[in-house]
């Protein structure tokens, strides 16, 4: 028997105790013994629960038991989660966890600790939920180099967007439906602005490419500004907008990583995950493009990737996983002024034609968009060459000098 705790017996950790409970013989197969789930921290009480004689709030219960191997943290956010994580890695308990926002923070020194402390950091649920996504790049690709990586990684961003798609929703109303449906946060902000997508691309390209990429660097925009209109000349265009979390290694050995909304070609396998499901491409340089798509979120799914390394650490528990990055000071990450790319934009002039004349001296090469119900004076077009995200700002503003207003600017996805 291997005896294991759980902290935080919220939406993901009560998943987990569940599986745990309801999945224990298949779960002794693969192990070989049983997984016994001994101790559940969290300061509330669960006086229903046919686990109640488990629960403890006092942290020390479980750092101190001898007899547990490994902790599970679904406790979320980096306080005390950080500390605790610390604290039972430092006595070579192995730690499991669905934290995409403490493995994106200290993922590196957490890892460097287990390492240190021959135990295991492993934290499969954190990125696509129930998705296998890190084992596979970490296994099962590990013969190619990781040309690029680029996703939806974010459920209620792509269920909003959804929405605004299939039924000409606009933002607010699709955000509160989301809401309503218990997707959206009542604070929806970290989904919404990109940040929860950025985490999680942050730990995918970490992994990847065998450094630590922190949040705070990668530039990241939201969908909050995406209105009905740009996905109208998105459909003309022959696509949707996505929310999309990229990162591609440049020839520099610079990363070039960036989280914002992106036009998405419908024969893309991107432009078909819908609702609240992830979609992750990831193009080896032998495979070619590989796509994971499945449920980001929820109770059981994420709870069954949180289980599936559970169970790894119980299997290897005088063994590590050999899953790792390093930290480092070196800039690794392009200036996102000097990605490469083609975009859309939607403009407001006076006399449309003149602007749109206007904007083929700024950009060159460009094709107009149009949609029926345009006012006067909407005009929108794409660009037909890649340019630097930096000129991309410059001509809007040249544009904005000349009288033109440019209602959205948004990148074309090459995916
Ligand atoms: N808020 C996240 C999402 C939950 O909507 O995808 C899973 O990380």
């Amino acid at each position: 028997m291997i005896s294991v705790a759980l902290m935080g017996h919220g939406v993901v950790g009560s998943g987990v105790a569940e599986i745990l409970t309801t999945h224990k013989q298949k779960l002794f197969s693969s192990v070989g013994e049983e997984i016994y789930l001994k101790h559940i921290l969290d300061l509330r009480d669960f006086p229903d629960s046919p686990l109640c004689d488990r629960f403890t709030k006092d942290f020390e219960d479980i750092i101190s038991d001898r007899e547990v191997r490994v902790v599970i943290e679904t406790m979320g956010g980096i306080n005390p989660a950080y500390e605790f994580t610390k604290r039972c890695l430092g006595v070579g308990k192995s730690v499991v966890t669905s934290n995409k926002e403490l493995v994106a923070r200290h993922g590196a020194e957490l890892l460097q600790l287990a390492k240190d402390n021959n135990a295991n950091y492993l934290f499969e649920a954190s990125v696509g939920g129930g998705i296998p996504i890190l084992r596979p790049i970490n296994q099962c690709l590990v013969a190619n180099e990781v040309d690029e990586i680029a996703g939806i990684l974010n459920g209620t961003t792509n269920f909003i967007l959804t929405k605004m798609i299939d039924e000409n929703m606009p933002f607010d109303e699709a955000l509160k439906l989301a809401q309503d449906l218990g997707y959206a946060e009542r604070n929806p902000e970290a989904d919404v602005e990109g940040h929860d997508a950025c985490r999680k691309i942050c730990i995918l390209a970490s992994l990847a490419y065998g450094k630590h990429i922190y949040p705070d660097n990668v530039h990241t925009e939201g969908i909050t500004k995406i209105a009905l209109e740009d996905v109208e000349y998105a459909a003309v265009w022959g696509g949707v907008i996505k929310l999309i979390g990229k990162c591609k290694l440049l020839p520099s050995g610079l990363m070039d990583i960036v989280v914002a909304p992106m036009f998405v070609p419908c024969t893309s396998q991107l432009a078909n995950i819908n609702d609240v499901f992830n979609g992750i491409m990831v193009r080896g340089d032998c495979t070619g493009d590989v796509v994971f798509y499945g449920k980001g979120a929820g109770k059981l799914p994420t709870a069954s990737a949180v289980v599936a390394d559970t169970v790894d650490c119980c299997k290897h528990l005088k063994t590590r996983k050999n899953l790792f990055w390093v930290d480092t000071t070196d800039n690794c990450i392009a200036p996102y002024t000097e990605s490469l790319t083609k975009v859309y934009m939607r403009c407001l002039a006076e006399d449309a034609d003149t602007a749109y004349n206007k904007a083929q001296d700024i950009f060159g090469d460009i094709t107009r968009l149009e949609r029926a119900s345009a006012p006067t004076g909407e005009f929108a077009f794409v660009t037909n060459e890649d340019m630097p995200y930096g000129n991309i700002l410059e001509a809007v503003e040249n544009l904005e000098q000349a009288g033109i207003k440019v209602a959205s600017a948004i990148r074309i996805g090459n995916l």
